[in-house]
């Protein structure tokens, strides 16, 4: 019996995944490191510190600390200036629908993300209030593929990990789910179809009925 819902944000909630790829882009191309939607894969579900660290290793390259941590405030300025004019039409499909009716059942529901924008995001999409925890980058100690987001988020809203279903775009978000124990649920990006438990090509195939 399921319990609990928890959703990544990036790719599975909004669209905002485009957004980190035209921003790592750039990032990468300042390096002179060439990169593409088939490298972008490697970073989805990825912290931001861990993403440029990938993008050196693309490139290998080798870079201070300092011009380091400037990269990575650069890359987040230009991210946050892109999503400014975030709204629900940027929500993927059935999200609403399904937050709607698994909190109208009494299903628990929560965020399980890699990023540092996470609260800013959900403020602008305005479903804050639909979410009973919000577990984000700024939380863990072990990102993703390691399970630590998604077992906080479990606990968060006292269910075991086998009580809730993850929703997840980013290989590194599934690998992260079925290590934790958590039915692994891949939506809408059929290269990390083999690796989860089911797949959706989005929210709207997803019958609540069917598991709660
Ligand atoms: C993940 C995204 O949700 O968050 C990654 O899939 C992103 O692409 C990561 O790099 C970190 O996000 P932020 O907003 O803290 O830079
Ligand atoms: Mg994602």
């Amino acid at each position: 019996m399921i319990k609990g819902l928890i959703f990544d944000l990036d790719g599975v909630i909004v669209t905002t995944e485009h957004n980190h790829f035209i921003a790592w882009q750039r990032t990468a191309h300042s390096l002179g490191i060439d990169f593409e939607e088939e490298h972008n894969e490697l970073l989805k579900g990825v912290s931001r510190a861990d993403s440029l660290k990938k993008i050196l290793e693309l490139g290998s390259k080798t870079i201070s600390s300092e011009e380091f941590d400037a990269l990575l405030k650069s890359k987040n300025d230009f991210y946050v200036d892109s999503i400014q004019e975030l709204n629900q039409t940027d929500l993927l499909p059935g999200v609403l629908d399904l937050l709607t009716e698994a909190k109208a059942k009494g299903i628990k529901l929560a965020i399980g993300s890699s990023s540092k924008n996470a609260n800013f995001i959900l403020t602008l999409l305005k479903i804050d209030h639909l979410f009973d925890v919000v577990i984000d980058g700024n939380g863990v100690e072990f990102p993703k593929p390691h399970p630590e987001v998604f077992l906080n988020g479990a606990k968060a809203l006292g269910l075991l990990p086998n009580e809730c279903i993850v929703f997840e775009d980013a290989a590194s978000g599934i690998t992260a789910a079925k290590a934790g124990g958590f039915h692994a649920f891949a939506v809408g990006n059929p290269n990390i179809a083999d690796l989860a438990d089911t797949y959706l090509n989005d929210l709207t195939e997803f019958s609540l009925e069917a598991y709660a």
